[in-house]
């Protein structure tokens, strides 16, 4: 039987094995494994690559929200969706600020104007939009409706590397990007890392500074920060696997295509709609199906592993009991959650198995 991986990561490293070699033997070479030339380059590229003023290099991407949101000052109530993985939404209180959860758009399952309107209030301060799944949000609207109201816009855009609206990077609307380079994410390190990126020189030095346990030079301490700096090794082999970050994300488009093609004629399948002239980066392809452990179960003993983000949305998980919700609150988000599955999707998977994938699903859907 064939065996079909959710994720292989072992095809990318190998298309870019030696120049990860060289670099990591470089950092070592140099012993420069904090702040060594590499970070600099790789922040340098990166920013170059996102089409935005500064990157700063972090430890991951849940450090990049809090030190993000510590940087943007104004203190009160945040908005932010229930269907994301918890740092977009735990970060909030770490520092302060009170979460408040509004729904997702029924069709695109990402947050809408409307969503973010209806629970817009004087004590909001500012909102963390997550471009879900490598799929854009409305940014360009809901950055409009912040300016026009004074509050912050992080893009939460951890899921999000390369994926453009109007032809334009998102992670470039708000007043602060955020990235994660987990493993798995469209761009990993080999461990935890992550970036904020930002138009605004204020901004930037500010985050570098609480990243970098608020310094200004080696012993002078300017404002109270963290640790949180980006590893030279990790910056090496992001740096190395940045050359081909445009390329992995067009073979995840093809791979995405053949699913819309044959998924979309299966009534039992439910898509996504992507949002007009958006151009996704397809870090996961979620779908929704009825009875979802019979349909995972199913692909599984035909040799197909998939996942699912997230099983249990974020308002009804304990760490956020505090708040009060209830199963209802949210209903498009606790739709998605209790009905995604992700389906395998990953540079250089083979187009048979992605033909085989959708072969399966045909035949479960015929038998049910
Ligand atoms: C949308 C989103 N935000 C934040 C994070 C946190 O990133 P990290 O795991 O690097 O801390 C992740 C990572 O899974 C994510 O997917």
């Amino acid at each position: 039987m064939k065996e079909v991986k959710f994720n292989d990561l072992t095809l990318q490293i190998h298309k870019i094995n030696d120049l990860i070699n060289e670099n990591i033997q470089i950092v070592i070479n140099s012993n420069a494994f904090i702040k060594g030339n590499f970070v600099k380059q790789f922040e340098d590229n990166f920013k170059k690559y996102s089409n935005v003023k500064h990157a700063i290099g972090v430890s991951n991407g849940t450090d990049a929200l809090l030190i993000a949101m510590e940087s943007l000052k104004s203190k009160g109530e945040v908005l932010v969706q229930p269907t994301t993985y918890v740092a977009s939404a735990s970060m909030i209180p770490r520092i302060g600020n009170e979460v408040k959860f509004i729904d997702v758009d029924k069709d695109s399952w990402q947050i809408s104007l409307d969503n973010v309107s209806d629970k817009f209030s004087k004590e909001v301060v500012g909102i963390i939009g997550v471009h879900l799944y490598g799929f854009a949000f409305d940014v360009e609207n809901i950055s409009n409706f912040m300016k026009k109201n004074n509050i912050w816009m992080i893009e939460d855009s951890a899921q999000s590397h390369g994926a453009k609206i109007n032809g334009r990077n998102t992670g470039t609307f708000g007043d602060i990007a955020t990235y994660s380079f987990f493993p798995g994410k469209n761009l990993g390190a080999f461990g935890d890392a992550g970036a904020i990126t930002t138009d605004d020189d204020d901004l930037a030095t500010l985050c570098r500074k609480l990243a970098d346990g608020g310094r200004l030079s080696k012993y002078e301490h300017e404002i109270l920060g963290w640790n949180s700096r980006l590893d030279t090794i990790h910056a090496a082999v992001l740096d190395a696997k940045l050359t081909l970050l445009e390329e992995w994300n067009i073979e995840r488009r093809k791979i995405a295509k053949i699913y819309d093609d044959t998924l979309s004629n299966i009534e039992q399948v439910t898509l996504p709609v992507k949002l007009k002239n958006t151009d996704p980066v397809y870090h996961i392809y979620p779908i929704l199906v009825e009875n979802r452990e019979n349909f995972i179960n199913y692909l599984r003993d035909e040799g197909v592993s998939t996942g699912i983000h997230y099983p249990i949305p974020l308002h009804l998980q304990k760490a956020f009991s505090y708040l009060g919700h209830k199963e209802g609150d949210f209903p498009n988000s606790e739709k998605i959650c209790f009905n995604e599955v992700s389906l395998p999707i990953f540079p250089y998977m083979e187009e048979d198995d992605v033909y085989y994938v959708c072969e399966k699903i045909k035949q479960y859907f015929k038998k049910t």
